[in-house]
């Protein structure tokens, strides 16, 4: 697989991901392509430095999201990318995004979906609502992204106890350790064949 990872800041689960391309954890697989959709995701400076091709297309460069996704589809497509992750990509994809990919785009979210995921549940706002909710077991979860945002069917997800006195921040940091385990296992998952993405929803 040639994947293009798609971030909007510090870009962990991205280093994640190269690194275990690089080791061999997901087999087959180079990160051919990272693209940030904010200019200051630090993320991207060290993906450079690895050398790995950047593209950086800042949201409010862009009239509107479909004219932002075809200039990202035209980067990802020119450097060969067959598979895309979102990785903290902090903008929900069109079904015509996923379309462009033959439906083979993931994503990972900090909470055990369908718990505390949907439109507006992105970072500490979802450590924040399993702590309001009072929940004793939180985590990470890699799924395959479809129209309907944060639904698409469960390749991998992770556990991690909520503790007494937790805050949001070490909650995130308890939930970050299982997600850059978590991405690689469901990378190398797809790259066995042992999970196929769901039928495509949209043509472009
Ligand atoms: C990660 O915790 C990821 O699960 C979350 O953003 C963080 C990005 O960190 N994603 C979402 O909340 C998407 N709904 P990173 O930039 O260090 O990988």
């Amino acid at each position: 697989m040639r994947l293009g990872v798609l971030i909007s800041g510090r870009g962990s689960n991205m280093q994640a991901i190269v690194q275990a391309c690089q080791q061999g954890v997901v087999p087959n697989t180079t990160v051919a392509a990272v693209v940030a959709n904010q200019q200051a995701a630090t993320g991207v400076a060290w993906a450079a430095e690895q050398g790995l091709p950047t593209g950086v297309y800042p949201n409010k460069a862009y009239a509107n999201r479909a004219a932002q996704e075809a200039a990202i589809i035209a980067f990802l497509q020119q450097q060969g990318v067959d598979a895309v992750c979102l990785a903290g990509y902090m903008r929900i994809v069109s079904p015509q995004f996923i379309a462009a990919f033959a439906g083979r785009v993931l994503n990972i979210h900090p909470s055990l979906l369908p718990r505390h995921g949907g439109p507006g549940m992105v970072g500490q706002a979802v450590h924040a609502a399993v702590l309001v909710a009072g929940d004793v077991e939180t985590g990470c979860t890699i799924h395959w992204v479809t129209p309907t945002v944060d639904a698409g069917p469960i390749i991998v997800q992770q556990s991690v106890p909520v503790h007494p006195g937790d805050t949001v921040d070490t909650l995130a940091q308890r939930v970050l350790v299982e997600e850059h385990i978590a991405y690689p296992k469901a990378l190398a998952m797809v790259a066995k064949g042992v999970v196929a993405p769901p039928a495509v929803v949209a043509t472009l």
